[in-house]
């Protein structure tokens, strides 16, 4: 759609426009959208590539949003061009250092992107000039754009929350999701020893080629207990990594895929003097961090498949149906 000026007044968008908590493709609607607007401080940036996080899914299915923020844009991460043709990276945080204490996570009113605001499923999208990172050279652009959510979310799990050190064994749960494939990479980049989880024969050995020092059958008992675990599954997987954890050990949970975890395992968890720690996110310098460090140390985000914007359906039902290793990257 052009004004008579030639300007794009509508930019072609992957949009939630409806909640349908049993059949979250019923909401999804493509087409055009009017152009983002920049307020003040805020710059729009051309998106090169743009990844699908579960949290795409969530808000189909009206979970973290309600319904009279619809239709929204949906998608957290991006990598693209900023209004001066810079290579950058979008951080999807919408929130104030100063009212987290530092930590844009911790401000009581931050967002996602795609929560309040137009997220990056679309040809431009707006955000706080302050949220953009230089993309390094080395990184390509559907690369970098896996980073916002999936990979910062697990940079700060194993580096900030773990509390665990170089040579610890970590076990996570799942092999091939988003969060679950950067945690493989990151954690063998670093040092640590990674055992993972999967449902799936296939993904078990997808996770060992990626990195991970073995893999196990959903539940199976381990050789010895771990110092750390990694959910992101929550009910399906829970009694399994309480039950897997050496006494005084640690659990960092970002995620609950599968439900809520019922029961919490109470007992287990005072008697054994274990930690739950919650992790959400990263900060706009973990970000920074992220990407020097796949930089530095070659690691590059494990990518299932780059479809155009407009073949995004597909992307979100392999998603929904766990048909997934990796990250899906949508190219407008
Ligand atoms: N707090 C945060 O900042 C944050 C950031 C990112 C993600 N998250 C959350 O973390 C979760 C994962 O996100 P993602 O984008 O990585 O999603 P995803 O790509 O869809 O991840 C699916 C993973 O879950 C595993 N899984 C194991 N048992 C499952 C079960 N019974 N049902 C469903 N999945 C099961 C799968 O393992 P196998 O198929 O190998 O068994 C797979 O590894 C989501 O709930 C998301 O909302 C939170």
């Amino acid at each position: 759609m052009f004004s008579r000026r030639g300007r794009v007044v509508a930019v072609f968008a992957v949009t939630a426009a409806r909640i349908d908590a049993d059949d979250p493709l019923g909401g999804l609607e493509l087409g055009p959208r009017p152009d983002p607007v920049a307020p003040e401080g805020w710059v729009t940036v051309t998106v090169k590539a743009a990844a699908l996080n579960h949290h795409d899914v969530w808000t189909l299915r009206g979970v973290g949003i309600s319904a009279g923020r619809l239709p929204i844009v949906l998608g957290c991460d991006a990598a693209g061009l900023d209004p001066d043709g810079h290579e950058v990276i979008l951080h999807s945080v919408i929130g104030d250092p100063d009212a987290g204490g530092g930590d844009e996570t911790l401000d009581p009113g931050r967002s996602l992107l795609s929560e309040r605001h137009d997220g990056t499923f679309a040809e431009q999208v707006a955000v706080p000039r302050r949220n953009l990172i230089a993309k390094p050279a080395a990184l390509s652009f559907d690369e970098a754009a896996c980073l916002p959510t999936a990979y910062l979310t697990a940079y700060r799990m194993l580096f900030e929350k773990s509390g665990a050190q170089p040579g610890a064994t970590i076990l996570v749960q799942g092999a091939s999701g988003g969060v679950v494939t950067a945690l493989i990479l990151l954690g063998r980049a670093a040092g640590y020893r990674i055992w993972a989880t999967s449902r799936s024969e296939a993904k078990r050995e997808r996770a060992v080629k990626l990195g991970a020092d073995q893999a196990f059958p959903a539940g199976a008992r381990l050789p010895e207990r771990v110092d750390v675990v990694m959910e992101t599954v929550g009910q399906a997987t829970w009694a399994h990594s309480i039950r897997s954890l050496k006494p005084g050990g640690r659990v960092v949970i970002c995620g609950a895929t599968s439900g809520d975890a019922s029961p919490a395992e109470l007992t287990r968890i005072f008697f054994t003097q274990l930690s739950v720690t919650g992790s959400t996110m990263g900060t706009r310098d973990q970000l920074g961090r992220l990407a020097r460090f796949c930089e530095q140390t070659g690691v590059r985000p494990v990518i299932d498949r780059v479809l155009p914007l407009a073949e995004a359906r597909d992307g979100f039902a392999a998603m929904i149906a766990g048909d997934l290793f990796g990250k899906v990257v949508l190219v407008p």
